[in-house]
């Protein structure tokens, strides 16, 4: 039917959104260890949580594996975004391979501050999700014993450390902020004396986001976040949005959204996480274009100048 025919959406689309500094470097690595050494190359776990960048590297001849025992010796390997325990570049430097690390370095950032923890002769309570790669990562700076995990209020509550024990608290870089500062009260309430972080370990990415989703889901009928089940910040920016007392979901790409999704809305809110390449962003609002008049608004609510600089052996 003729476009004047279709009915009318307003597409409000939350900035900043998608990649981030850490997600721009790390794909930026994998791409120059291709140039530079040639296909394959390994990266151990996905680069970043998005199917579609990991299945792009890997028509460019870049290879995913879990654990650095699946890499053949000789091969060059990169670390993902999310960070890896201490064990596993001591593994690689053992076995003589070439590895990249694209660790992000706002998440070494923390791992260095682990480091002074314990120095300091401080345990560590560790806010973060269990079995996220991050929080793996994270807790292998230090020694088992040396970090508690902590992943709720409740978590808190369970804590039974006594009062004179030397503590010091850290986050992962992915939370909703909102949860985070629940679960800090509750431990500098239980812990009065314990040594705070010098500033956030949420990454500046992550609570844009989260504050840029706040900004359109109230006047959306239904937010949709790109990205993918295993992305954490992606997950954060659906419950953001529910809190904001509006249906939201998660998809990784278009063709998951169904057309009955969009019976009762006028107005859409999109965002994507920050492992979501702005291509997908376009291909939903194509895709909702077929089905309505869309009346696209984009609404900022921060501009990110944010680079990092690739590791030294690739720009050498
Ligand atoms: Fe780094 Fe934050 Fe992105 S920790 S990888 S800048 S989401």
């Amino acid at each position: 039917s003729a476009a004047a025919d279709k009915p009318g959406l307003t597409l409000l689309i939350a900035a900043p959104r998608g990649f981030c500094a850490g997600v721009d470097r790390a794909i930026e690595i994998v791409e120059r260890a291709l140039d530079r050494y040639g296909a394959p190359v390994y990266v151990r776990h996905e680069i970043v949580h998005n199917r579609f960048v990991v299945d792009g590297l890997k028509a460019k001849g870049a290879i995913f594996v879990e654990e650095l025992d699946e890499v053949p010796d000789g091969a060059p390997v990169v670390f993902s975004a999310h960070g890896v325990p201490k064990s596993v570049p001591a593994e690689a430097q053992r076995r003589g391979l070439d590895y990249l690390d694209a660790t992000c370095p706002l998440v070494s950032k923390v791992h260095r501050q682990a480091e002074r923890q314990i120095e300091a002769n401080r345990h560590i309570l560790f806010i973060g999700h269990r079995g996220h790669p991050e929080v793996i990562g994270t807790m292998g700076q230090v020694q088992p014993g040396e970090m508690t995990l902590v992943e709720t209020v409740a978590d808190v509550a369970r804590l039974d450390f006594p009062p004179e024990k030397a503590l010091s608290f850290l986050t992962q870089t992915t939370l909703s902020v909102d949860d985070t500062a629940k679960i800090v009260s509750a431990i500098k309430t239980k812990f009065p004396n314990i040594v705070a972080p010098k500033a956030e370990d949420i990454c500046y990415a992550t609570s844009n986001r989260q504050a840029a989703v706040k900004e359109i889901a109230p006047a959306s009928d239904l937010v949709l976040v790109i990205g993918s089940p295993n992305s954490s910040n992606s997950l954060r920016l659906v419950e953001v949005a529910q809190r904001c007392g509006t249906t939201a979901r998660l998809i990784q790409r278009a063709d998951e959204i169904e057309q009955s999704w969009l019976n009762g809305v006028g107005t859409l809110g999109l965002t994507a996480g920050a492992s979501a390449p702005e291509k997908l962003v376009r291909e939903v609002v194509d895709l909702l274009s077929q089905w309505r008049t869309v009346e696209e608004h984009t609404l900022v609510s921060a501009v990110e100048k944010m680079v990092f600089k690739l590791p030294r052996q690739l720009t050498e």
